[in-house]
């Protein structure tokens, strides 16, 4: 258990989840990519800020999208190895006309433009608010004979998982968010369509948030019911460095992008349902119907973890989960969580197949997502209710930064970010 006197550092910080809007001013740059923005004001939650959401996502940018891009309703994770036997060259080669149909694809879905491929079915003028994004995991950047940046560790085992290999790693890491599930379902098509004969399908996973939570930006509610990302960080589609985007490391090819953490967690959902609705809340840390820190009324209430009861008992339990996961001031703890629940329908023992896609973006999983996640495996008294059963990281690639250049072309030529 952790000392009082380590927690209690970890002060309250109350870093609100709006992304920086400026990430994705519409473009207009086709007729479905309509430039209008919506502002919607959803009176059912408990938080009443307004968030204006774009129509369409822009592809182009330093920064790829589907990062600081704020939560669609859908989510498909789709990865792939590369088959074996191929030279560097060859490799290079094969991956790079893969790299450039799936450039072509993210940036003609993200107008509604369906016409690429006949797997787009469900074509019409929306444009779903489609973004595709891609990384590629340790194993691919050294067959391409790209270097390995420090930072892109392994992830080490952490306590009690039980990881199932189908389920983790990949060389290549493709995830697709919109808003409409026959749209995503059309685009893993063509996402798989354009790997065929180059890329061996690997895994693939599909996940959701509420759709209020999708339409009006505010945190949504994960499969224990409660509300997931107050306390998230806000990042800038348009900054550079921070917790998130890779600016000095190197090499070039990693610049501008960030390293990205996915693991499955399953939820014990019939043991948690049979767990009093207090302990459920000091698991947590927060009120399950509010999201408010405990002992507060309202979500974005700032969360004190010196406060203490009559009893003279931190009101914030010492193994709750935000008690755990608060970043250490000044240690680059820091993440940005964009996850999405999972169910497959099937019901097995000991419970339904269900949980969570945990994904975090940080630009240094050695100072961020490591230290935190040992933390929270040691001690967190959510972890009796989760079943970690995947683990995966991999380097997101920088943007495509105009009409001419294509995703993964600084790694499969050699070419830093601000040369052709
Ligand atoms: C199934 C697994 C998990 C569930 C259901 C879950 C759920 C939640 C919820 C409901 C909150 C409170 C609301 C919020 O601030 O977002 C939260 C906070 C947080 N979680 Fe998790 N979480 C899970 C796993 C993880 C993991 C693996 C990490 C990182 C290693 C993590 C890091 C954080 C952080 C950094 C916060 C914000 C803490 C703060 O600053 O207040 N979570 N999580």
């Amino acid at each position: 258990m952790r000392t009082e006197d380590a927690s209690s550092i970890r002060q309250s910080v109350n870093r609100r989840k709006v992304f920086k809007l400026s990430a994705v001013a519409a473009t207009g740059a086709a007729a479905a990519a309509v430039a209008s923005a919506t502002a919607c004001s959803d009176p059912n939650t408990t938080n009443q800020t307004k968030v204006t959401r774009p129509e369409s996502i822009p592809f182009e940018g330093k920064h790829q999208a589907g990062v600081a891009t704020p939560q669609q309703a859908h989510l498909a994770v789709v990865a792939f190895t590369v088959p074996t036997g191929l030279d560097s060259d060859a490799l290079r080669k094969s991956t790079s006309s893969v790299f450039q149909k799936w450039t072509e694809l993210g940036r003609r879905l993200s107008v509604g433009d369906t016409s690429i491929d006949s797997s787009l079915i469900s074509a019409d003028t929306s444009t779903s608010r489609f973004t595709l994004t891609v990384g590629v995991g340790a194993r691919f950047v050294e067959l391409v004979g790209g270097r390995r940046p420090d930072a892109m560790v392994d992830l080490p085992p952490f306590v009690d998982e039980h990881l199932e290999p189908e389920l983790s790693g990949g060389d290549v890491l493709v995830q697709l968010c919109a808003e409409d599930p026959l749209y995503l379902a059309g685009a893993i098509r063509a996402v798989r369509a354009a790997a065929s004969g180059a890329l061996e399908s690997k895994w693939q996973s599909n996940g959701f948030i509420g759709a209020a939570a999708a339409s009006t930006g505010r945190s949504p509610r994960n499969l224990f019911g409660q509300i997931d990302g107050t306390n998230n960080i806000s990042i800038n589609q348009e900054g550079d460095g921070g917790p998130v985007w890779i600016s000095d490391a190197e090499p070039a090819w990693a610049r501008g992008g960030t390293y990205m953490v996915l693991r499955h967690f399953g939820i014990k959902l019939s043991e948690w349902e049979d767990t009093p609705l207090e302990v459920q809340e000091a698991a947590l840390g927060r009120h399950k119907r509010s999201g408010a820190p405990i002992g507060r009324l309202t979500e974005t209430d700032p969360v004190d973890l010196t406060a203490r009861g009559a009893d003279g008992e931190l009101v914030i339990p010492v193994n709750s989960h935000i008690r755990l996961s608060t970043p250490t001031p000044g240690a680059g703890e820091e993440m940005l969580r964009r996850s999405y629940s999972f169910t497959s329908g099937q019901v097995g023992a000991p419970d339904e197949d269900a949980g969570l896609i945990f994904i975090s973006f940080q630009r240094d999983p050695r100072t961020s997502f490591i230290p935190v996640q040992q933390r929270l495996a040691a001690t967190d008294a959510l972890n009796r209710f989760l079943v970690p059963r995947s683990s995966s990281l991999f380097a997101v690639l920088p943007g495509a930064v105009d009409g001419a250049d294509w995703l993964g072309r600084t790694l499969l030529t050699g070419t830093g970010p601000n040369e052709k």
